[in-house]
């Protein structure tokens, strides 16, 4: 097992997610995935990377300029989420909130991608085993703290 299989397993379930509610057209339901999407995708997942892998990346020569490209992405996605959120609270017609998520989609699919084929294998290449472990550990703790948020 490669030390960032996790993160990548949670590529997938997220992908799935993406693929299951893309065609949401009900203000309640956005609610529900908007939910998700704070707590598993950026609470639990953004939250390893940034505090466990990207922290680590930027201490590596050749992987800082990838961890603050992964990092810029991250935050272009919390203002997606935030322009969605934004809509939803002021009963935007639904057109609006669902252009919104298909745009959100479209921006995580893609850094999923980017994660998945250029820059995890750059990672594992220069990971000795000692970090790998505390990494892993740092995971556990982190989505202990961002699944028990309410
Ligand atoms: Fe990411
Ligand atoms: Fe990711």
């Amino acid at each position: 097992m490669r030390p960032l299989d996790g993160l990548r397993a949670e590529h997938e379930k997220i992908l799935a997610f993406l693929d299951e509610t893309e065609n949401t057209r009900d203000a309640e339901e956005f609610v529900r995935v908007l939910d998700f999407v704070r707590r598993f995708v950026e609470a639990n997942h953004h939250g390893k990377e940034e505090r466990a892998l990207f922290s680590r990346m930027a201490a590596d020569p050749f992987l800082h300029g990838m961890a603050d490209a992964l990092h810029q992405d991250h935050e272009l996605g919390n203002a997606l989420i935030a322009e969605i959120e934004n809509a939803l609270r002021e009963h935007a017609d639904l057109a609006v909130i669902s252009d919104a998520f298909a745009t959100y989609a479209r921006y995580l699919r893609h850094h999923i991608a980017r994660e998945n084929t250029m820059i995890f294998e750059a990672v594992e290449a220069v990971l000795d085993e000692r970090t790998a472990a505390e990494m892993l550990v740092e995971f556990d703790q982190i989505e202990k703290e961002a699944l028990a948020l309410r």
